[in-house]
């Protein structure tokens, strides 16, 4: 068996902690058999545990504690601590690795709820479970979402050479908003998520770039971002902004500008990497 999850990039600017699109990079997970003990084989570096402590067998030991210990192979080309949702894919191959193993008939929405336990928001967790665009909320341990189609666009990721924990990057957000400032801010992201589902992304794209819930505080932390959004206006992206806490940089461009533009980005040689990425419409898969 083989369970496979998108990368997803969370936020799109003011969705902070609610709105996120599964991308084009993947967490695979290939279940090898039965084991003396966990065994998780890798090469996503030294940190990542081999044994037990892998958060993939955690989660999955947390959903249903009486599973027989697994051999597994762990490959995924979404970039540690970059933004992309390495942290919530993994959580949810967990889930849908107890659901499989255990026959627990989990329906999405269980899988949604437990994943959402577990990261603390939906953002990433819930279009790497449905694929597409995700809205969503979670108030008083009630998870409500909404999956819609994505306008059609292309995506550039510029992925920095560093990581950025997410606790850092949350760190320099302020602890509270005067109830006028978060009136505000929510009239941003209204909007924001308004365009998206009727397919403006002009507008949308407006409305992300005005974000006040986070994105003025942590644009700093990423010093290629300002260059970045510069150079993205000039080939007429739509916007730019912030993947999840960052540090990746997300770039929306009118389908047929990407290549132009991606171009323009690596000639600007900066430390890291560049990708084209697609919108992911499935989310998590299993394979028998
Ligand atoms: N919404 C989260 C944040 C995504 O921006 O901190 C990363 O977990």
């Amino acid at each position: 068996m083989k369970i496979s999850v998108p990368a997803t990039s969370a936020n799109l600017g003011p969705g902070f902690d609610s709105v996120g699109l599964a991308v084009s990079k993947y967490l695979t997970i290939d279940v090898l058999g039965v084991a003396p003990d966990w065994q998780v084989e890798h090469d996503l570096g030294a940190d990542i545990p081999s044994n037990e402590d892998n958060l993939l067998v955690q989660v999955a030991l947390k959903v249903c504690p009486n599973l027989l210990p697994q051999r597994i192979k762990m490959t995924s080309d979404i970039p540690l601590a970059r933004g992309l949702g390495s942290s919530s894919s993994v959580i949810v191959a967990g889930i849908e690795l107890a659901n499989q193993l255990g026959q627990l008939g989990l329906s999405d929405e269980d899988k949604l709820t437990l994943a959402t336990e577990i990261e603390g928001h939906p953002d990433n967790v819930a279009p790497a479970i449905f694929g597409n665009l995700v809205v969503a909320s979670y108030h008083q341990g009630q998870v409500n979402h909404l999956v819609a189609d994505f306008p059609t666009a292309a995506l550039l990721a510029f992925v920095p050479n560093y990581q950025l924990k997410t606790s850092d990057s949350r760190q320099v957000l302020p602890q509270s908003m005067s109830h006028a400032q978060a009136v505000a801010a929510s009239s941003i992201a209204n909007v924001a998520v308004a365009a998206l589902l009727a397919g403006d992304l002009e507008k949308a794209g407006q409305a992300m770039e005005a974000d006040q819930f986070h994105e003025s505080y942590r644009q700093p932390l990423v010093k290629e971002f300002a260059q970045i959004k510069e150079l993205a206006k000039r080939h007429g992206a739509y916007a730019t902004y912030l993947s999840g806490a960052g540090p990746t940089v997300m770039v929306l461009v009118p389908q047929g500008r990407e290549q132009a533009l991606k171009l323009a980005l690596d000639q600007l040689a900066l430390a890291g990497e560049t990708f084209l990425l697609t919108v992911d419409g499935e989310g998590v898969r299993v394979y028998d």
